[in-house]
């Protein structure tokens, strides 16, 4: 895995699922995170073959491209998960950088900002039993200083690159990013940055490159402008909304995604439009099927449920209440 000159698709909860992961691809994407996924959640699952709860579902499509994310707060239990996908992923992130309450309870996320040898602990570990590819996912602290001590400690565990938001824990999406901080840990540091932070002004692809140039950073990771409108990632332009939900639909329908992720990701794309009529006949769908009808895509599911049907596979998604 290489980290340089990436445009990355950033770790999302319940957006960035195999079909939107699978959509930024397409669309151009060099690299995919998952959205955070906790370690003892996943020490409950079992791997199946198109069956079950789904915690992690993969493809060969993306084994080369996509980064685990966890969120943990203790070695040994990181390193359980992550030798269960070691051959299915392409490399492991540790989020640091998630402020929420559950995340900072749990000793993980932004928590672990504050307990530096901890989060040394836990890549460290990861690093020296890991056949792929460890790295962090960071927010800034208040000073440049105080940042770049921070990740060079974390760095000198071995991890190959770390992804820096450019806000501190206390700071919201509507903030300015500090795009200086990301660029005083970039010209200090000898692993690629990762630049995150920038959806506000990303609008364009090639605002991409703006951004990747203001913090001085190798590569760029994007949230936000890649829920709202994922062919941020195509050089070629920016898609029409509809065509984006469409492509993202029949992904969803090919790999039996859960009709509640799928309404909960198009709900991200729609926005306000989900006051218009059409946007109110999707708030009252529950199928896969009746949300692909309002895009034309209802013979589509149909046949590919009828398929997966005969082929054993269990249409357990769309048996609805
Ligand atoms: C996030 N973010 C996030 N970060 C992370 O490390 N793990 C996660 O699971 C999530 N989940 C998540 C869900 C949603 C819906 C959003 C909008 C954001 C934070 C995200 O990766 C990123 O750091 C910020 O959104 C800032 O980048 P953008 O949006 O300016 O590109």
């Amino acid at each position: 895995m290489n980290y340089e000159n990436k445009i990355i698709l950033a770790p999302m909860v319940r957006i960035g699922t195999l079909p939107m992961r699978l959509l930024a691809l397409k669309y151009g994407a060099d690299i995919v995170y998952t959205e955070e996924l906790i370690d003892w959640k996943f020490l409950r699952s079992k791997r199946r073959f198109n069956d079950g709860t789904i915690v992690f579902r993969t493809c060969e499509e993306e084994k080369k491209k996509v980064v685990l994310q966890l969120g943990t707060c203790d070695e040994a239990r990181a390193l359980k998960v992550a030798k269960l996908v070691e051959h299915d992923v392409a490399a492991i992130d540790i989020n640091m950088g998630c402020p929420k309450e559950f995340s900072i309870k749990g000793g993980m996320g932004v928590a672990l900002l504050s307990k530096p040898d901890k989060a040394y602990q836990i890549l460290k570990t990861l690093v020296d039993n890991l056949s792929i590819p460890v790295t962090c996912k960071i927010r800034i602290l208040k000073t440049p200083e105080a940042t770049l001590e921070l990740v060079n400690k974390l760095v000198s565990s071995g991890i190959k690159a770390i992804a820096v938001h450019g806000r501190t824990k206390d700071e919201r999406p509507q903030h300015a990013v500090h795009t200086d901080i990301i660029h005083y840990v970039a010209d200090n540091i000898s692993i690629p940055v990762i630049a995150n932070g920038g959806s506000k002004e990303i609008e364009k692809h090639s605002d991409v490159a703006i951004f990747k140039e203001m913090t001085g950073s190798s590569s760029v990771m994007l949230a936000r402008a890649a829920e709202w409108n994922c062919s941020i990632f195509r050089k070629e332009g920016l898609l029409p909304m509809d065509t984006v939900i469409k492509d993202y639909l029949k992904l969803a329908v090919d790999y039996d995604n859960s009709p509640s992720n799928t309404k909960y990701c198009i709900q991200n794309i729609l926005r306000d439009l989900q006051e218009t009529p059409r946007g109110r006949q999707f708030l009252e769908s529950q199928t896969l099927e009746q949300i692909c009808s309002i895009w034309d895509l209802g013979g589509y599911c149909l046949e590919k449920q009828s398929q997966f049907q005969k082929m054993g596979i269990q249409g357990r998604w769309q048996v609805c209440p």
